[in-house]
């Protein structure tokens, strides 16, 4: 197996090295930068193991510039957490949260090394992909659902707030999918994933000889959109100078293309989406606040995956089941154990991370129970001691037992309200 190594710190690299090198099924190159390593990887290299930070280009663009030819293992320090779970987003499956153990890195390798294994010789079924609608539920998830359904009904903006992961693309879908608009298209644009010269042209489109590659006019995606839904994901990083066209597009209900002085009538309603304190943007004058007011009528904030604990089980469950039917595993269960780390475990990276951390445990899981191990938590930082979690759900479990399962007695016994109660019986699913 053939690694690179990018890592800008000499010490790290070279103790990298070496504790790899005692290895002799891992041939490996390291980099100290990832302009160095882009020189030269090619066909023969398996796995890149990247740390963040570095001079020059950092980790995330580095593997944003991969665009998934190969496996990817981030180091990442607490401080740069963040970015590592913006690489979830891009394929990233294993990260591991410095200091860690060189045993947990070389685990982290043949991890990766037995999924590519394994997903080649799996029988390709299809129409599994993408499947709409809501994996569990729960109470701050039905509200939410409510909201986006009275929202639905009408034209009015929607802002979805939330972190990475949380869902805010399947509620932007969701909302399309109940509205009258819902026969007409839904188009999605992502303000991060553009360069920030072309937003303007694909949004609004161009006529032909408005710029030196205009050789034929093109329709922008309110065009496009007619009729129907238009998503503005990641509206924070919507350049400056757009903001004020869109605003007007908004409420003028017509868009000029560039190059042409004749507007266009447009319907579409505006869903957009950010993981970014928008107001903080405007405090620095990088966002216009009269655009965030028009955006903003009826904003939809979805809690981090955290604070809904009781989906985390039911997710993990149906997702669980899904892969094992898809690479014909048979059928699986979590563990015990498995299940206290399901639950103790931050997810940072959302709803994402969770269904990235299951698949992965299903396919490299040996027996029927998913374990610990094949969960991987720790490489995320998730201590191996006992959680509160666990302790809790254990004691709550002996008392309901006690009381042979008399809500209010066990409620009076633990010194909880019946309300408390009835919500951790639901989240611990006991
Ligand atoms: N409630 C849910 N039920 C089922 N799947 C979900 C749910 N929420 C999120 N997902 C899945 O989690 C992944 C991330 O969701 P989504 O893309 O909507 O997140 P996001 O909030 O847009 O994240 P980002 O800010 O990183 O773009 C997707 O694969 C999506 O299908
Ligand atoms: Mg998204």
């Amino acid at each position: 197996m053939k690694i690179a190594i990018v890592e800008d710190d000499i010490n790290m690299r070279k103790s990298l090295e070496i504790a790899i090198g005692d290895y002799p099924e891992f041939e490996i190159r390291s980099f100290k930068n990832a302009k160095d390593a882009l020189k030269h990887l090619d066909d023969s290299f398996d796995l890149v193991i990247t740390d963040i930070n570095m001079p020059g280009m950092d980790g995330i663009e580095f593997v944003k510039t991969l665009e998934g030819r190969y496996d990817v293992i981030i180091m990442t320090g607490n401080a740069t957490l963040s970015r590592a779970i913006e690489s979830i987003q891009l394929g990233v499956k294993d990260f591991l949260l410095k200091p860690f153990e060189i045993e947990t890195l070389v685990t982290a390798i043949k991890r990766s090394d037995t999924v590519r294994q394994k997903v080649k010789t799996a029988p390709a079924k299809s129409g599994d992909g993408e499947q709409n609608g809501f994996l569990a539920h729960s109470p701050a998830l039905e509200k939410l659902i409510a909201l986006a359904d009275r929202a639905a009904r009408t034209d009015a903006t929607v802002l979805l707030m939330g972190e990475s992961g949380v869902g805010k693309e399947v509620f932007a879908r969701y909302i399309h999918e109940h509205s009258p608009r819902a026969k007409k298209p839904f188009v999605a644009i992502n303000m991060a994933a553009i360069p920030e010269n072309l937003i303007e042209s694909e949004l609004f489109g161009f006529e032909k000889g408005a710029f030196t590659d205009a050789i034929e006019a093109k329709p922008g995606q309110f065009e496009a959109a007619d009729g129907g839904t238009l998503f503005l994901d990641e509206i924070g990083e919507m350049p400056y100078g757009v903001q004020a066209k869109l605003l007007r597009a908004i409420q003028e209900r017509e868009v000029q293309r560039l190059g042409s002085a004749k507007p266009v009538k447009v319907d579409v309603r505006i869903i957009s989406a950010t993981n970014a304190q928008l107001e903080q943007k405007i405090a620095a004058d990088a966002f216009r606040e009269d655009l965030y007011y028009r955006l903003n009528t009826i904003p939809l904030r979805i809690p981090p995956l955290r604070e809904r604990r009781e989906e985390i089980l039911p997710i993990a469950e149906t997702v669980l089941a899904r892969n094992c039917e898809r690479y014909e595993l048979g059928e699986k269960r979590f563990g015990e154990t498995a299940r206290d780390e399901l639950l103790a475990y931050g997810w940072p990276g959302n709803i994402r991370e969770l269904i990235a951390v299951v698949e992965r445990a299903a396919i490299l899981s040996d027996g029927e129970e998913i374990t610990p191990e094949a969960l991987f938590l720790e490489s995320r930082g998730l201590k191996r001691e006992r959680s509160i979690a666990s302790m809790e759900r254990e004691l709550i479990a002996e008392v309901l037992e006690t009381c042979r399962n008399d809500h209010a007695e066990a409620s009076r016994m633990l010194g909880m309200s019946p309300g408390v109660l009835k919500q951790k019986i639901e989240t611990y699913n006991l």
